[in-house]
């Protein structure tokens, strides 16, 4: 049976969402978290650091990374996501820099990079809470459809929307190699407790396919069908076609 929460606002998303990841920290302030960029989480962000700023929790031991990150353009691109996620939330929990995990965005060795950002996963005893946005074409971090179900932490190519946006924003020629180093789905799969977001009527195509259509690597999200413990998070929009499925 999944796990499949639907929100009546927007609202109520946001702040449910930010429960989930405050209350991991308070079950355990050394918890491991995985964070995702975009849209969907942004409002979130804003309330965890307006609660601990009011009602101050101990984040001293608490490691946040991101799902993914840009490759081949400089962190101050505000597109980042280290950037997003130091300005978003670290910053506000006061979050020191050898607790924010996240492979650099210039490298002449990913393959390295991504070994690495792995194994700095692995010697901090793995992810305790992942959360995951829902690409419009079913993809989970950077994984885009035809990924390997086996995949360990690897640079894949992004998809064609989000690379097309990020050349305008950034002014990059179209020659220029932009891609983004990513969780692998095997590696996302193996973390022990996951969130997926979903919000927007943009989504709700996807959120059916992802949670009803067969799991297969043409659809990444649909893989986490098969996680043990992943709580599907949808508002009304994102819902709309799963309604009828979704008891009450
Ligand atoms: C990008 C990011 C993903 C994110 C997705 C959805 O592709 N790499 O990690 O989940 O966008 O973003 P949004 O929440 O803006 O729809």
């Amino acid at each position: 049976m999944l796990n499949i929460t639907v929100t009546r606002t927007e609202d109520e998303f946001d702040r449910i969402m930010a429960w989930r990841i405050i209350g991991q920290i308070l079950s355990n302030p050394k918890s491991v978290i995985g964070l995702s960029t975009g849209k969907t989480p942004a409002k979130t962000y804003q309330i965890i650091s307006e609660i601990y700023k009011l009602y101050p929790f101990d984040t001293s031991a608490v490691t946040l990374f991101n799902v993914d990150e840009l490759t081949n353009l400089p962190r101050s691109y505000s597109g980042c996501c280290y950037t997003m996620i130091r300005n978003e939330l670290a910053d506000a929990l006061e979050i020191p820099e050898e607790h924010f995990i996240m492979p650099p965005t210039l490298s002449d060795d990913f393959e390295r990079e991504c070994r690495d950002f792995q194994k700095a996963l692995e010697d901090r005893g793995g992810i305790d809470l992942q959360i995951l946005g829902l690409g419009a074409n079913g993809h989970i971090g950077i994984n885009q459809p035809g990924t390997p179900f086996a995949s360990e932490t690897w640079v894949s190519p992004m998809d064609e929307i989000f690379e097309a946006r990020v050349r305008r924003e950034t002014g990059v020629a179209d020659d220029y190699p932009l891609g983004g180093l990513t969780l692998g789905i095997r590696t996302i799969m193996h973390a022990r407790k996951i969130v997926l977001i979903a919000k927007g009527g943009s989504k709700a195509e996807m959120a059916e396919k992802m949670l009803f259509g067969p799991v297969t690597e043409a659809i990444p999200a649909s893989v986490l069908q098969l996680h043990p413990n992943c709580e599907f998070l949808l508002d009304a929009d994102a819902a709309v076609k799963i309604r009828d499925k979704v008891s009450k």
